[in-house]
């Protein structure tokens, strides 16, 4: 059976780095989930569906395309055949993606396109998200969960968006959105994130990237 990588964490543990550097290092395909759920909540956005009614989401989420490209060297995700990956990592999007990613026919929807990338991936795939290892591929050859100390996750954030020269005061709204997100996502009922029983738990708050990534291809070649 095709090499299937389920990487799942909170914002912060540094997933999205990793599981791409993963990916590259062992010739896998790279899928990022939580840009399909910015996706979706991007175009709710564009077309003014109030997101903060989930019974309108759920009526309008069958209606974009979102196709994800999975190469680990150049990701891409479009809407309608549009490039939004500039715009899903935008304030407005962030701001919302949690109350969108809530509502379970946009799951059911995402979690369907994610299985399909899957499934074309030739050698394999790492995926990265919240519910990788529970729900989308529960017989995962591999299941990590990253964790990081709320520091170190704040820490983290800010030095990437200040490398992109980023001004302080954006840096600590960001900070603070961080951490509603983080308890937005984890006070509903239906948060995603849980550790599944079989997942190795890795945690990034003392190692660097390169270490990180050296522990978890480590752990697929076992
Ligand atoms: O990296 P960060 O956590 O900031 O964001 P992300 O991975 O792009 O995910 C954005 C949001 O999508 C998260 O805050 C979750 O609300 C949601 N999400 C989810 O519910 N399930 C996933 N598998 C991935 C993301």
């Amino acid at each position: 059976a095709p090499v299937v990588v389920a990487i799942d964490g909170p914002s912060g543990s540094g997933k999205s780095t990793v599981s791409r550097a993963v990916a590259a290092r062992l010739g896998l395909s790279f899928l990022d989930t939580g840009a399909m759920y910015r996706a979706m909540t991007w175009w709710m956005l564009t077309n003014d569906v109030d997101v903060e009614d989930a019974d309108a989401v759920a009526i309008a989420c069958g209606k974009p395309v979102i196709v994800s490209g999975t190469d680990a060297a150049g990701p891409t995700i479009t809407v309608d055949g549009q490039d939004v990956s500039g715009p899903i990592r935008g304030p407005e999007v962030t701001s919302k993606v949690s109350a969108v990613a809530a509502v379970p026919q946009v799951r059911a929807r995402l979690v369907e396109l994610q299985r399909g990338c899957a499934e074309v991936a030739e050698r394999g795939i790492v995926a990265e998200g919240r519910d990788m290892g529970t729900v989308v591929f529960p017989a995962a050859t591999l299941k990590v969960f990253l964790t990081a100390s709320q520091a170190a996750r704040a820490e983290r954030r800010a030095a990437e968006l200040r490398a992109k020269g980023v001004d302080e005061a954006t840096i600590a709204a960001m900070a603070a959105d961080l951490t509603r997100r983080d308890a937005a996502d984890s006070s509903r009922e239906t948060d995603p994130l849980t550790q599944a029983p079989d997942a190795v738990l890795v945690d990034t708050s003392d190692l660097t990237l390169e270490q990180v990534i050296d522990r978890i291809v480590g752990l697929v070649q076992e």
